[in-house]
Parts: C-alpha cells; sequence; structure tokens
C-alpha cells in the first residue's frame, strides 16, 4: 500500500496509515483502533484532538504567521512564561529539536569565541539530530559516517563517568558540554545517581557550559518541568527544548540563562519560521496545562506505569531484564530483539518504539489515564507471553 509513494525512505515505516486520534488512541485508515503511546515520538503530549489545542488553532486564522523582524504578543508571553519557570532564562525558538541544538553549538561557540575555546564535549549514546551540527554531537558511527567530514570540534566521553569528564575538561578546554539529562534514542539511559549535579559542578568550575539537550525530557515529559530537576536547581547555561512544548505543532527552543542573554547579536542567528504566533501560542496552552495540574497528573500516572511496567518485568524476568526513566519516558531492556516485540504490540493495538534493538520505549501522551495504562500493560503482557512461549 504505503510503499508505493515518492516519499523519500529515511524512516522505516510501520505498514499502518494512521487517520485520526482522539485522546491516547488513534484509528488507521481501515479504523482499527490503537493506544499511541509513542505519540509522535515524544511530540503529542496533549494527545489528539484535545480542546485546548483546538482552540489554540481554530483562533490561529488571526495572525498565523509574521516575520522575527516584527513583535508578536504570543511569542512575548511564551518567553516570560518560560522566565517564569527557569528563573529568568532568555529564549530563541526555531522549529524542531535539532535547530534548538544548532542554535546551542552556536551560542556556545560565540561565547568561548573570544578566549579561543571552540571544543564541545558530548556524551556516548547522545542523540542531538541529525543536521550537520548536531550531528557531529552525535557520536553514532552509522549517522555519521556516510557524510564525513562533519563539524570540527566535537569530543565524547563515557555517559556517566565523572572521571571521564574531569580528562576531558582539562585537556581540551572546551566552550561547552553538551547531555541529556536522561538518554532517549540511546534507549532511555539513566546515568547514576549525582551525576548530573557533580558534572555540573565540574564543568563550571572550568569555566565551560552545560546545554542540557531537553528535547526529549523536557517541559513535564519526567514529571518535572525539566529532566534535569531529579538532581534539583542545577542552573545550567542553556536548555533545548522541542517536541512535546509544541503539542504537534513544530516549535523548538534555546534558553538561555540571564548571564548569556546578550552573547547572541542581530545577525548571529535566524530563522524565518521559528517561533511564529501559532506556535508560540501553542507552547503557552501546553505550559498553561502543565501548570494547571498538568505536571501533578504526569507524575500520578508515572507511578502507575512504573508499577504495571514492574508487574511485567515480574511476570517475564527471562525477557525483560531492567524497567528504567522517570516520569512518562519508560524503556524496558528486553533480552530478545525489541523490535519484533513492537511489530507485535502493534499487531494488538499498541504503538511503541524499539529506541535501540533490546529497548522498548514508551512515552505517552500526559493525557493518559489508568484505563490507557492497564491496556497498555494488558496488550504488552499478551505481547510477552506470546514471546515466552517460543
Ligand atoms: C534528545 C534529542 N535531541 C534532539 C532531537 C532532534 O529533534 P528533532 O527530531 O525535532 O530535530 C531528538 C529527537 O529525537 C532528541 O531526542
Amino acid at each position: 500500500m504505503m510503499q508505493d509513494t515518492h516519499l523519500i525512505g529515511v524512516y522505516r515505516r510501520h505498514p499502518v496509515t494512521l487517520a485520526r486520534g482522539e485522546g491516547a488512541r488513534v484509528w488507521d485508515q481501515e479504523g482499527k483502533p490503537y493506544w499511541d503511546f509513542l505519540a509522535g515520538i515524544g511530540v503529542n503530549s496533549l494527545g489528539y484532538h484535545h480542546p485546548d489545542v483546538d482552540r489554540v488553532l481554530k483562533d490561529a486564522s488571526q495572525l498565523m504567521h509574521t516575520s522575527n523582524l516584527f513583535w508578536h504578543q504570543p511569542g512575548i508571553d511564551l518567553s516570560q512564561r518560560i522566565a517564569d519557570i527557569t528563573d529568568g532564562m532568555w529564549s530563541l525558538w526555531v522549529n524542531s529539536g535539532t535547530e534548538a541544538n544548532e542554535a546551542g553549538i552556536k551560542m556556545m561557540r560565540r561565547i568561548g569565541h573570544d578566549q579561543g575555546r571552540y571544543h564541545i564535549i558530548t556524551m556516548t549514546g547522545a542523540f542531538h539530530g541529525r543536521t550537520l551540527g548536531s550531528l557531529s554531537a552525535t557520536p553514532h558511527q552509522s549517522y555519521q559516517e556516510p557524510f564525513q567530514p562533519l563539524v570540527p570540534g566535537f569530543v565524547t566521553v563515557p555517559y556517566g563517568d565523572l572521571d571521564a569528564l574531569a580528562q576531558a575538561l582539562a585537556k581540551w578546554n572546551p566552550c561547552g558540554v553538551m547531555m541529556e539529562p536522561i538518554q532517549g534514542e540511546g534507549g532511555v539511559v539513566v546515568p547514576p545517581p549525582g551525576y548530573l549535579a557533580e558534572a555540573v559542578r565540574m564543568i563550571h568550575q572550568a569555566g565551560s557550559l552545560i546545554l542540557f539537550d531537553e528535547v526529549q525530557t523536557g517541559t513535564g515529559r519526567t514529571g518535572n518541568w525539566f529532566g534535569y530537576q531529579y538532581e534539583g536547581e542545577l542552573g545550567p547555561d542553556l536548555i533545548t527544548v522541542a517536541k512535546g512544548i509544541g503539542a504537534g505543532m513544530p516549535i523548538g527552543g534555546l534558553l538561555v540563562a540571564p548571564k548569556w542573554a546578550q552573547a547572541f547579536h542581530p545577525g548571529d542567528h535566524g530563522t524565518t519560521f521559528g517561533g511564529n504566533p501559532l506556535a508560540s501560542r501553542m507552547a503557552l496552552t501546553v505550559i498553561d496545562w502543565l501548570d494547571q495540574g498538568g505536571l501533578n497528573h504526569v507524575r500520578e500516572m508515572s507511578s502507575k506505569l512504573e508499577q504495571g511496567l514492574g508487574q511485567l518485568q515480574e511476570a517475564y524476568p527471562q525477557l525483560i531484564q531492567a524497567v528504567r526513566g522517570r516520569g512518562l519516558m519508560w524503556g524496558l531492556k528486553t533480552s530478545v530483539p525489541a523490535g519484533s516485540l513492537v511489530q507485535q504490540a502493534l499487531a494488538e493495538g499498541l504503538i511503541v518504539n524499539a529506541a535501540q534493538p533490546d529497548v522498548i520505549r514508551l512515552l505517552p501522551p500526559f493525557v493518559i489515564d489508568e484505563t490507557a495504562i492497564a491496556a497498555c500493560c494488558n496488550i504488552l503482557g499478551t505481547v510477552l507471553d506470546q514471546a515466552s512461549r517460543h
């Protein structure tokens, strides 16, 4: 069916054409329902057809886009709301996660420029995007190799290893360090307790900047505004966001501590679409939803989902080696290929994905309820039961 198109094949798509959604459910063209525990890879934070999202879309036609040569109220309001929830950070709006990271990489270079500091330390297993700067920060051989030469100056250290970070800081005198507070594409990898806080302390002591890539973990996903906050208020210099903040509207953002807000000057960066009124209003809507009880809801649902997944691990210890994550971001480390379990789940009416060959990832919409969680765990149970008989 859908293979017969002119869409360039950079994704291995499932043979399913999705047509509509409601809450945490989607239906394909043939009318088959699915519980969506992937949510457009962490994007549809408010699920499908949410009344707040619908309202923004309806009102948008008044002023959907204007260039960044003018001010508009949603953009001003969004930057104010971000400042309120981050202790005064400034924001620069773009259209995606990779673009947010491009902006962050440029800003770290801009700040380091006068001191001749340009190296950027990244982490093994990281994923920061596919454009050339972000790809250079994504140490993944098969993603990088066909596109050599990449942007120079990126150095990789093992994620979670403070000694290696200390050595690299001393050796390279970098302008900045980039990391995800929990690695998403890397397979939902949570670093050892205390790592983030100590890493930030060391990075700042070395006169370097810390950029937390919160594209996947940010704006509510882990039950806090930002993923790094499970280790306290660490005072990051830069944060990048995208995915869930737009609830399906493409928007990414670079958030910058007040002391660096003047580092970019007119002409240093730009984007035609970035932060347009429609995208800004959608982001404001998501922030309002999180603020008005949404964050609590994520935490409540998190403990229920964690419990359900834990029970699956107890029932199938030979198939599930670990359950890891926070909030509504979970990974099941499997001892059999995750891809085939994901396909089985799809056949049974559940959408999840294999973030790694041995990790099933769940990134459900924030609006899930206990019924959705029970349905998800039931289907996973069926799939694991079938696999255990092979
Ligand atoms: C942590 C992280 N950074 C950056 C990106 C890239 O975002 P985008 O696909 O919106 O460019 C992703 C996407 O999965 C991500 O998980």
